[in-house]
């Protein structure tokens, strides 16, 4: 094109400087229209009805999980496609992770996705699978984490950790922090990623389970 239509466009074409620069506004703007408005919406933002902040125990649990790696061949989220649904459950929404600081979604499944696997075995059957998961599941690659259950959880570690994730929007009371350390006092580590286990994906209870109709 001749610079006589070309204009502008012509020293754009030719200066690389401008051009990376229009080039990353455009492209913000396109992936900010749809990013920010997420920030506002109810569905994104609020928790669902009967969503909990992590009591004491629990909450050392999931930090158990985040420090021995359980997210690396877990995945913690439905997707709301019909084999999903029907494997797992209802499909996991936003507000079932607004107090999860990091959420651990991850996104590699070597293992089974664990988002609602809160109710569906005995906590014998956790305690037994996380020592040795041979014993129950002959196949399994998933290994074994036996030292959980003979390390004691450190209460006085509790609180600071609560304070923490209250500063960030977690609803933990004076009495919850106060009583964190009497809360996990006794406690192995593998109680605690038990109690943790045992209440992921319970506060969603839909009216009727997930059935194919739903996600058609
Ligand atoms: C190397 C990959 C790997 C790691 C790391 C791993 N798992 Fe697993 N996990 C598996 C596999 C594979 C299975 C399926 C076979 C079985 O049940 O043992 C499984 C199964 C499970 C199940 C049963 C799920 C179901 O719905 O049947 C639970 C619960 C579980 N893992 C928890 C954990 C926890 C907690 C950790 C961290 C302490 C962890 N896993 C670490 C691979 C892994």
């Amino acid at each position: 094109m001749s610079s006589a239509s070309g204009g502008g466009h012509e020293v754009l074409e030719k200066n690389v400087g401008w051009m990376i620069l229009l080039v990353v506004l455009v492209v913000s703007v396109g992936g900010l229209v749809q990013i920010v408005p997420l920030f506002f919406q109810r569905s994104t933002t609020e928790p669902v009805a009967g969503l909990r902040p992590y009591g004491a125990l629990q909450l050392v649990g999931r930090d158990v999980y985040i420090r021995e790696g359980c997210y690396t061949c877990h995945s913690q989220m439905v997707r709301p496609l019909r084999a999903e649904t029907e494997r797992y459950g209802h499909f996991s929404v936003a507000g079932e992770f607004v107090y999860d600081h990091p959420f651990q979604w991850g996104s590699k499944r070597t293992g089974p996705d664990l988002a609602r696997v809160g109710g569906r075995y005995s906590d014998d059957w956790h305690r037994a699978h996380l020592i040795n998961p041979r014993d129950l599941v002959p196949g399994s690659n998933m290994p074994a984490f036996p030292w959980l259950a003979t390390t004691a959880v450190d209460g006085a570690s509790v609180a600071p950790r609560m304070r923490a994730l209250a500063r960030v929007g977690v609803p933990y009371t004076e009495a919850d922090i106060a009583g964190a350390a009497d809360a996990v006092n006794g406690r192995t580590e593998i109680d605690a990623l038990i109690a943790y286990l045992q209440v992921l994906g319970t506060a969603l209870k839909p009216a009727a389970p997930a059935k194919t109709a739903d996600v058609r």
